[in-house]
């Protein structure tokens, strides 16, 4: 699916944010983060190299190196299993378990109705309260499977 916005106003946005190469990084995250289906699509990206200046090809580079800039669809939610050893040692792979289980799909995978992803992240510092997930960039820690449901219940009714 495309992204929703049209041309003129992915061009507002990207003025709004500096509209130069300096600023290229913030300006994508920020449409990404604005796209329903969190990612950069392929429109998108073009506008952009366009507008600041950049090729098709340095624009690709640039999509393709930084990991958190995504060019495929991903859920509406993105939820975040932090998988770093100390997490892992307070049995993060539980929660990877109960999420898979809850959603019906594995890691990496968006769930049928677009509404979630579910992704690996590296520490985020919330180790004394692992295993941690994150989701539209809150940390929740203390992690029981009724508490994964309850979020989970949560962002469906939201
Ligand atoms: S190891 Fe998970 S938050 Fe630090």
């Amino acid at each position: 699916m495309l992204n929703h916005f049209s041309d003129e106003q992915i061009l507002a946005i990207v003025e709004e944010n500096g509209a130069c190469k300096e600023n290229l990084l913030y300006i994508l995250l920020k449409l990404q983060d604005l796209s329903p289906q969190n990612y950069i699509d392929e429109r998108t990206a073009n506008l952009v190299a366009e507008r600041v200046g950049l090729s098709r090809v340095q624009m690709y580079d640039i999509l393709t190196f930084y990991a958190m800039l995504k060019t495929k669809p991903r859920g509406k939610y993105i939820i975040e299993v932090c998988n770093s050893s100390p997490c892992y040692a307070s049995k993060a792979d539980r929660v990877t378990a109960i999420l898979e289980k809850e959603l019906g799909i594995k890691v990496g995978e968006t769930t049928p109705d677009g509404m979630f992803t579910v992704s690996y992240m590296p520490c985020n510092g919330y180790c004394e309260i692992g295993p941690v997930i994150r989701v539209q960039g809150r940390t929740h820690g203390n992690l029981t499977e009724e508490k994964i449901k309850e979020i989970i219940d949560g962002l469906r009714n939201a």
